[in-house]
């Protein structure tokens, strides 16, 4: 239960506690909560994970320092190939020999797309990656046929044309790739084939039992309207359910976040938000399932969550110079460490929403709106890398309720937001961890966490992120600037355990544990 409210210019150190017990469980945590994006769009692909001539790239042209930095990040699953990229893609330019492949102009991003690096190097990049693969079709220019004929290609064990051409192609297994997402953001003005939610909603139903009957075993993703803040959000998803909801598995959700104004308050209060979208889009799936009297419940897919901004101006200017050209320096935001903090209070809030939010994807995952950029000479984390990196590394088992009370603040958007936002995962190995961001300016806040439901507690590492300055970035010459460090700074009395949460950070608690 929140209590009272600080000024933030009130220098004390404020207090704020946290109760935890093994049986406030919210859900198992999916794995492919930490998944993430690659959309052929400026240097995500071609310079970013793939680069033929860079001299740390393996024989496939996959860039091995990018493939590392992945792997400890801990994705698990990653969408591909887009986005707004995919209303316009024709998936079968991305196969076969390379030498005849098309080079197709990308309406969605106004370049080149020369169809070097498609379908088998995708799969095949992921088995390196150690991430599943979330591949998107194309429901904008395209149809039930060519969804069909995808699954067909990817998952059939052969004797069949499609099938028999993937391993004409150099694969003889199929790749069994398991989830779909139907289209992309359809409801934008911006898509090729923007579609009504009847419309799409007819097409998606229908391209879903065609690629089901090819293979039942696959999970579909219908897409939700674009954003919570599109005119059609709401209605959309009521109109297309009604038309898709049994022969689909979840609705997608997108959002980024943006402080133009420079109000940093208020922006790092943006995951209550989140937090509303994410209910509401619950509320709409549940309502159509009630409507139609379904024993079926859809969950949700948030496949695209970031903070997207600082590159906006730049973007216009590379495409007034170079409109059509390739690998150009799209998206490429320098995240800077409020940002983290952000991310961090979006992973919280994805954790606190896994009983319905069972996959997630950071868009994107390289040069792109990314945690990882790159350069001829090498690659270096953004601030965001960090939080992600934790939770998916640490936040894996069972996510538990945390009774929270905190001070709370207010800003220009946000009533009563608490100036501490955590969440909490019981891991299956004896361990429990907490993330917690301090979204306080000046006040350190020391948190009275009461684990008395746990036996032989033991704080492991103090994990923090934290920068005197919130605009601090990391760069290719200074890529340690925001950097997390190790604390081990608890105290422990009758059962409680006493933790500094500085101002302005990221934190994991991790405990070892033994269960009552
Ligand atoms: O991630 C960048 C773009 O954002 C995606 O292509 C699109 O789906 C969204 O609008």
């Amino acid at each position: 239960m929140p209590s009272k409210k600080f000024s933030s210019n009130d220098k004390q150190i404020f207090k704020a506690s946290l109760i935890l017990d093994k049986d406030f469980a919210i859900a198992r945590v999916d794995e492919r909560l930490y998944g993430s994006f690659i959309e052929h769009l400026g240097r995500s692909v071609y310079e970013g994970i793939y680069d033929p001539v860079n001299h740390k790239s393996d024989s496939s042209g996959f860039r091995l320092d990018v493939i590392e930095m992945i792997k400890k990040m801990g994705v698990s699953i990653i969408r591909y190939p887009g986005g707004n990229f995919v209303s316009g893609f024709k998936w079968e330019d991305s196969i076969g020999p390379r030498e005849q492949r098309p080079k197709r102009l990308d309406l969605a991003w106004a370049t080149t797309e020369s169809n070097q690096f498609g379908l088998h190097d995708f799969c095949d990049w992921s088995k390196k990656v150690g991430s599943q693969v979330m591949y998107a079709i194309n429901l904008g220019t395209r149809g039930v046929d060519a969804a069909r004929n995808i699954v067909e290609y990817a998952n059939h064990f052969g004797g069949s044309y499609w099938s028999d051409l993937r391993k004409q192609n150099g694969a003889e297994k199929p790749f069994d790739i398991k989830l779909w997402c139907l289209g992309n953001e359809m409801d934008g003005p911006w898509q090729i084939g923007q579609k009504t939610a009847y419309e799409y909603g007819r097409l998606a139903n229908e391209a879903a039992k065609a690629m089901k009957w090819v293979d039942p075993s696959i999970e579909l993703v219908a897409c939700g309207s674009s954003a919570y803040d599109m005119p059609s959000f709401g209605a959309w998803e009521l109109e297309m359910l009604d038309q898709c909801y049994e022969n689909v598995d979840y609705v997608s959700l997108h959002r980024y976040y943006t402080n133009p104004a420079n109000d940093t308050p208020n922006f790092l209060a943006k995951s209550v938000d989140m937090d509303a979208f994410i209910k509401t889009v619950v509320a709409l799936c549940d309502a159509i399932g009630g409507k139609k009297h379904s024993k079926k419940k859809l969950n949700l897919s948030f496949d695209e969550w970031n903070v997207w901004y600082h590159s906006r101006e730049q973007d216009e200017q590379i495409l007034k110079k170079n409109r059509w050209g390739q690998s150009l320096h799209l998206l490429e935001d320098i995240y800077n460490f409020e940002d983290a903090l952000l991310v961090g209070s979006m992973l919280i809030t994805l954790l606190r929403n896994s009983d319905r939010v069972k996959i997630a994807c950071l868009a994107q995952l390289v040069n792109v709106i990314a945690p990882i950029m790159t350069s001829e000479r090498g690659c270096w984390s953004q601030t965001i890398y960090w939080p992600f990196m934790h939770a998916s590394r640490y936040g894996r088992g069972t996510a538990l309720h945390p009774i929270i009370n905190s001070p709370l603040y207010s800003t220009s958007e946000f009533d009563d937001v608490p100036l501490l936002d955590a969440s909490a995962v019981l891991g299956d190995e004896d361990t429990l961890t907490i993330f917690a961001v301090n979204r306080s300016f000046e006040n350190d806040i020391l948190l009275k966490c009461d684990l008395r439901a746990f036996q032989n507690l033991e704080l492991e590492e103090h994990i923090v992120l934290h920068h005197d300055n919130v605009k601090a970035i990391n760069t290719e010459d200074a890529p340690n600037t925001v950097v997390p460090v190790i604390r081990k700074d608890c105290r422990s009395e009758n059962g409680n355990i006493f933790v500094q949460i500085p101002a302005l950070s990221w934190n994991v608690l991790k405990f070892s544990v033994k269960m009552k």
